[in-house]
């Protein structure tokens, strides 16, 4: 396959271009570099556009001809989301449209898109099927959510076919250290564990143990950013295929559910180093627990979790982190 990857400088969107390399499909990268980096793109060739520039995108569309778009490219800080909502609703409403428009008039009918357990809002219940409710509670869900929307339109008006993965916590790094995450701000909980532990970060603290939890805190579905990775190439070829029909959401977690003290301990274990930290109040929207009912797509993709034990998944992302590499990545 040719796979146009939006997004493709960033954390999940590297880790995806190098599974498709090594699955032995051509990849291009087409991003902005607004949160990603020019040194991650190393599977393919990078084409710096923004994906709300629909006259640049599909050129590059037409040049190309790729079979399908894998589209990561959007913002994702939930926080920021909250303070600034006109910034997520442009860049991941008016920036998917523009990417469907651009389909539409170059004839590309295949996407993979990146959605979030964040469209689910506070779930009724655990483990998550997709066909519970979707209530996001945040702008940053909604405009998720929308996307789906917009893609089942498409679908049904133009014909294209269309495949959502609604990720759970991502978390890891490439075992072989080629990329990893790095977010700025950092708000997700491991990489602030092992850059509390490396001195990077000052005032790493708990947000919350008083949950109707076991221990209080919050518990969450972390799986491993190569496991997502794999996921997106079986999602990508399904479709390419023409297996697929129009459109499905699938959910990509492993069924198991990590609480934030037990994120600590793992840390502590796996690096050997220890951590002081504080609790402070409960992050305003954070439920309880969030755990995906991944069977649909292990199922339908064919998909495995392979690498997702909360101690591979620690040990990739200290690798990553003690390697250095995020910091380089900054300069
Ligand atoms: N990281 C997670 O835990 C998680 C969970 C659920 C969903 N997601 C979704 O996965 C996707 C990737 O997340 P990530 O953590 O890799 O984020 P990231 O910030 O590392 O990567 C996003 C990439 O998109 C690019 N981009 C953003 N806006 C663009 C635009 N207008 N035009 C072109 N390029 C643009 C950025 O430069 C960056 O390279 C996002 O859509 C995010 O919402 C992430």
């Amino acid at each position: 396959m040719k796979i146009l990857v939006t997004g493709g400088a960033g954390y999940i969107g590297s880790h995806t271009c190098k599974a498709l390399a090594l699955a032995g499909h051509e990849v291009r990268v087409y991003d902005n570099l607004s949160t990603g980096f020019r040194d991650l793109v190393k599977w393919g060739d990078l084409v710096e556009g923004d994906i709300l520039d629909t006259e640049r995108l599909k050129a590059c569309l037409r040049a190309w001809q790729p079979d399908g778009i894998i589209h990561f490219a959007a913002f994702s800080q939930v926080g920021e989301s909250v303070s600034n909502p006109g910034k997520y609703i442009h860049n991941n409403v008016a920036g998917t449209l523009s990417i469907l428009e651009s389909m539409r008039e170059t004839g590309v009918r295949n996407i993979v898109v990146s959605s979030t357990a964040a469209v689910y809002g506070i779930p009724e219940r655990c483990p998550i099927t997709e066909d519970m409710t979707t209530a996001p509670i945040n702008p940053y869900g909604e405009t998720k959510l929308f996307m789906e929307w917009m893609l089942a339109d498409f679908a049904r008006a133009y014909g294209l076919s269309w495949t959502a993965l609604r990720y759970f916590n991502a978390a890891g790094a490439d075992p072989e250290g080629e990329c990893g995450e790095c977010h700025m701000p950092e708000t997700h909980l491991i990489p602030r564990v092992l850059m509390a532990m490396t001195g990077e970060l000052a005032d790493f603290r708990i947000m919350g143990d008083d949950y109707p939890t076991p221990d209080g805190t919050c518990i969450r579905d972390y799986i491993h950013v190569t496991d997502l990775a794999a996921a997106h190439v079986l999602a990508a070829e399904r479709l390419c295929r023409g297996e697929a029909g129009q459109g499905i959401s699938l959910n990509l977690g492993t069924g198991t559910g990590i609480s934030v003290r037990e994120i600590l301990q793992a840390a502590e274990q796996v690096t050997g180093q220890s951590l002081s930290y504080e609790t402070g109040p409960r992050r305003a929207g954070d439920p309880p627990v969030l755990v995906a009912d991944g069977s649909s797509a292990r199922k339908l993709l064919n998909w495995t979790v392979r690498r997702s034990s909360v101690d591979e998944i620690i040990r990739d992302a200290w690798s990553w982190h003690t390697s250095g590499r995020h910091l380089i990545l900054n300069t």
